[in-house]
């Protein structure tokens, strides 16, 4: 699996925007994820990060054309090659394992029963398999959305700060999934506004800057010394304003 092709990379990005009245909130965005490693996507408040994930997810009619995986533009099998975990997490009305056993139905994935609670194991949920998700805290309702989105086992998983304002313990268990699968091939892409985690995680940086990329390099050349202005500001970790 490991030096498998990841049949949704490279993903190619030519000219997207999105306007909505005057505002041009993507403005014409152009890039070329390639690597299979963890690209982290930063940026200000309102640079339209999340915009950008949800394009290439599909959950925003743009002009999508402009977006290819592997040369193909998005459809319904790619999408289905796809996860997205959000900020905040979405849960159904449903017991913990349900949620997940919802999803391994609908979608008819092969799993046996041991790898699910494998995997619940790994979120440290089993111990409240038969809970309502909806009593779950924040860090472990976010451990579930997590355990959802790769139990498809994703060519690509976006996360749009997932990991905002959860407890250390559940960061530290999504930072760990979020490298493994990527070890076994799952491209991720995350956009994060926490510097520490962006160093912990990224293997190249995309910089998010008033609706478009500003740069996108390899995380060492970002940190050692970023091109922009606001980029400089970023690792600095001073607040963006
Ligand atoms: N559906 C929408 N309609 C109008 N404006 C939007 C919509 N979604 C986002 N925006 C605006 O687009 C800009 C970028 O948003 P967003 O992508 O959420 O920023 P980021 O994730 O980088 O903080 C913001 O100014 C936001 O208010
Ligand atoms: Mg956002």
């Amino acid at each position: 699996m490991k030096n498998k092709k990841n049949l949704l990379l490279p993903v190619s990005v030519q000219s997207l925007s999105y306007i909505k009245g005057e505002k041009k909130l993507l403005n014409k965005v152009f890039c070329k994820i390639s690597s299979k490693g963890i690209t982290v996507v930063v940026g200000p408040n309102g640079a339209g990060k999340t915009l950008f994930l949800k394009c290439l997810h599909g959950l925003i009619k743009c002009n999508l054309e402009k977006v290819l995986f592997a040369g193909k533009p998005l459809n319904k099998k790619i999408r289905l090659m796809q996860s997205m975990v959000f900020q905040s997490p979405i849960l159904m009305r449903r017991s913990v394992i349900n949620n997940l056993l919802f999803v391994i139905n609908q979608r008819k994935i092969n799993i046996k029963r041991n790898e699910v609670m494998t995997l619940l194991k790994k979120v440290d949920l089993l111990h409240l398999a038969k809970e309502q998700a909806i009593v779950l805290s924040g860090g472990e309702k976010q451990r579930l959305s997590v355990a959802r989105a790769i139990i498809t086992s994703p060519k690509i998983l976006f996360l749009d700060e997932a990991t905002s304002n959860l407890d250390p313990y559940s960061v530290n268990i999504i930072e760990k999934i979020i490298k493994e699968v990527n070890k076994k091939g799952t491209k991720v892409i995350a956009v994060t506004h926490d510097l520490s985690q962006a160093r912990r995680l990224a293997s190249e940086i995309i910089f998010f800057n008033k609706g478009s990329i500003s740069e996108h390099t390899k995380a060492s050349s970002f940190f050692d010394q970023p091109k922009s202005s606001e980029g400089k500001i970023f690792i600095s970790g001073k607040l963006f304003v």
